[in-house]
């Protein structure tokens, strides 16, 4: 008989999550037998709960959802480049009798940029939020080598943060530039996952201005609804979660998984 390898996301709330329905089609997709299953945790139980997972010989990996990806990089183990400079983890892969550490949710973004034929080299960026999930997209963003980034946030000292911390040899700045058309709006704030979502500021965008929301919900996301009237380029972060869920799953399995099917059982329970 096949092993089956146990698998799961940690989070709190989990109760909504979509990652065991994406792995478990990866897995089956892919002929690995594995056991995925949402774990609930309390803050307090966070490295006690690590510890018994891991017990099991057959535990080989975990994802890590919110309020825990700063945790679990705090866990003693081999944090990759990436995570080390975001101070976040999202998948926890043992290997050899140890744990490496890494975050696939810049990676899983810009795949899906890619899958969705945008490009963002020398490209004007808005981003509303400055909070976890944005910080996360944006070491890969950078890489790519945008001409500028404006960074919107409510606490302006969060933006302003990380705008000092990726400050590099391009325009990175914290208010809107009214003077600049933006070619991407990426929205990363949670504010308004109900009702809808209100800009904080009159912005200059183009015919061809995509607009990108890392929330994702099975109905349309006010912000997705609020870039619908501007646009015809409009997505959200279901994409992202599938391609950051695939990532994860190579750096278990070695195997990059299909990614395409799984995005269209998704899309097709969608409203
Ligand atoms: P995540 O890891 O999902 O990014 P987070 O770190 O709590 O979660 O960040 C949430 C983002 O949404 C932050 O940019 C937050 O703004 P603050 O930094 O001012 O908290 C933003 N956000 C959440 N609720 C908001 C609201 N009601 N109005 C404006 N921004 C809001």
């Amino acid at each position: 008989m096949s092993k089956i390898f146990k698998l799961g996301v940690i989070g709190n709330p989990i109760e909504h999550s979509l990652s065991p329905f994406i792995h478990s089609r990866f897995a089956r997709y892919e002929n690995i037998s594995v056991d995925y299953i949402a774990y609930k945790v309390e803050e307090d139980n966070f490295n006690e709960f690590i510890n018994d997972f891991f017990a099991n010989s057959l535990s080989k990996g975990l994802n890590v959802t919110l309020p825990f990806k700063k945790h679990a990089a705090e866990i003693p183990g081999s944090l990759s480049e990436e995570a080390k400079f975001i101070k976040a983890v999202n998948t926890i892969i043992r290997h050899e009798n140890r744990f490496l550490l890494d975050s696939t949710d810049g990676k899983g973004f810009m795949e899906d940029l890619k899958s969705n034929k945008i490009d963002i080299t020398g490209k004007n960026i808005l981003i509303y939020g400055a909070g976890g999930a944005v910080e996360s997209i944006l070491y890969r963003i950078i890489l790519d080598k945008p001409k500028s980034i404006c960074i919107i946030n409510r606490t302006q000292q969060k933006a302003s943060r990380l705008v000092k911390k990726y400050q590099s040899n391009f325009q990175i700045e914290s208010s809107i530039n009214i003077e600049v058309n933006y070619d991407v709006v990426i929205n990363g704030s949670s504010a308004g996952l109900t009702g809808a979502f209100i800009p904080p500021e009159k912005i200059k965008t183009n015919n061809k201005t995509c607009f990108y929301d890392l929330n994702y919900s099975l109905d349309k996301t006010p912000f997705c609804k609020w870039a619908s009237d501007n646009s015809s380029y409009v997505f959200d972060g279901i994409g992202m979660l599938v391609n950051q869920a695939a990532y994860s799953f190579q750096l278990w399995f070695d195997v990059f998984p299909e990614t395409g099917k799984v995005l269209n059982d998704i899309n097709s329970i969608k409203k």
